[in-house]
């Protein structure tokens, strides 16, 4: 293995501020004498990993940083705008914003197989993201939010991780991960010093893929804006109700078949959406928890008056095993 891929047994667990601030000085120093005068580009999803990047190379070398944050239209409501506000505006970042919906939901109309669209939507990433970066003069490094579990488990063999080893032969550039050796929660002692919001250092897993994984078969606009604004009342109501941060991780999937109902006096026909909520340690297994009824009634009856084109709300009690926590 690199030995620079190998956490030293005396390096002390980040578990407060006046850990983060030393490991963010030693980082800022450690970049500066890397990347010197030059520039980095960096991919900008708005997850926890790139996102304390992000604000690490930003504290260190300003707008010698290029953050690219590709939009493939999958986000969930509000995650461009606030990666917008949060890096643009506050951290005063180098950022270009590219908003791909239109490509990305033209690639993927009318696919409907899982692992299809999976691959669509990774490879026109990759594609999307070479582009900006062939537009961009004189970059010499790629900053990644690789973290350790990412280098375990690609040591052993469990998972070939997107950050470890797989950039695309065009995108030649020298490594920059100041994070490569943190665990997860350090990484949010971390972003927290670093001043990052809770929304972003607390963030809930979420896939790559993003809600495409989430509007089963093939994509359409109109089922993907039913998720996304269904998505959004039960993040609402799970904050308002003191779950955030309670439940690991919570969301709505869009099936793509109808059922009939009644709306305004008229049959209706139209979608149900589904609430998947589970609790984990590690993503393996998962259990299904014991959200009060009177919450899920309250969801239910926002979502089906606000939500378009939704008639019908559902509550999926499968653990996993059997269930995954995707549906795809
Ligand atoms: P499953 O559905 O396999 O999910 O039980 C386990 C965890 O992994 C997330 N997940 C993904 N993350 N790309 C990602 O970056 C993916 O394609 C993907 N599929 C699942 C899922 O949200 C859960 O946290």
């Amino acid at each position: 293995m690199d030995p620079s891929n190998v956490r030293p047994s005396e390096m002390e667990r980040i578990v407060n501020d006046a850990l983060a601030e030393k490991f963010i000085d030693a980082q800022v120093q450690a970049i500066k004498e890397q990347v010197g005068d030059r520039k980095v580009l960096l991919a900008l999803s708005g997850g926890v990993d790139s996102s304390v990047v992000a604000a690490l190379l930003i504290k260190a070398i300003g707008r010698q940083l290029v953050c690219v944050h590709v939009n493939h239209g999958l986000l969930r409501k509000g995650e461009p705008e606030q990666v917008i506000k949060v890096f643009r505006d506050e951290m005063n970042a180098n950022l270009i914003y590219v908003d791909a919906t239109d490509r990305f939901l033209g690639l993927l109309a009318g696919v409907s197989e899982p692992e299809r669209k999976r691959h669509i939507i990774g490879e026109e990433f990759i594609k999307v993201f070479a582009e900006e970066a062939a537009k961009l003069e004189g970059i010499r490094f790629l900053a990644q939010g690789t973290i350790y579990p990412d280098i375990l488990e690609s040591e052993k063999g469990i998972k070939a991780h997107h950050n470890v080893g797989g950039l695309p032969p065009e995108l030649d550039f020298e490594l920059v991960e100041p994070v490569k050796l943190l665990f997860k929660d350090e990484v949010r002692v971390v972003g927290k010093a670093l001043g990052l919001p809770d929304a972003m250092v607390y963030r809930q897993p979420f896939p790559g893929p993003g809600l495409g994984v989430r509007c089963t078969g093939a994509i359409t606009r109109e089922r993907l804006e039913a998720v996304r604004e269904s998505d959004a009342i039960l993040r609402e109501e799970f904050a308002k109700n003191g779950l955030e941060g309670k439940v690991w991780q919570y969301f709505m999937i869009v099936p793509d078949y109808k059922s009939t109902g009644i709306k305004d006096g008229k049959r209706s026909f139209e979608w149900p959406v589904i609430i998947r909520a589970v609790n984990t340690r590690d993503a393996m297994t998962a259990s299904v928890p014991d959200v009060p009824f009177a919450l899920l009634e309250h969801i239910t009856e926002r979502i089906v008056s606000e939500v378009k084109g939704v008639n019908r709300v559902l509550y999926d009690l499968t653990p996993k095993p059997t269930g995954t926590i995707e549906w795809e």
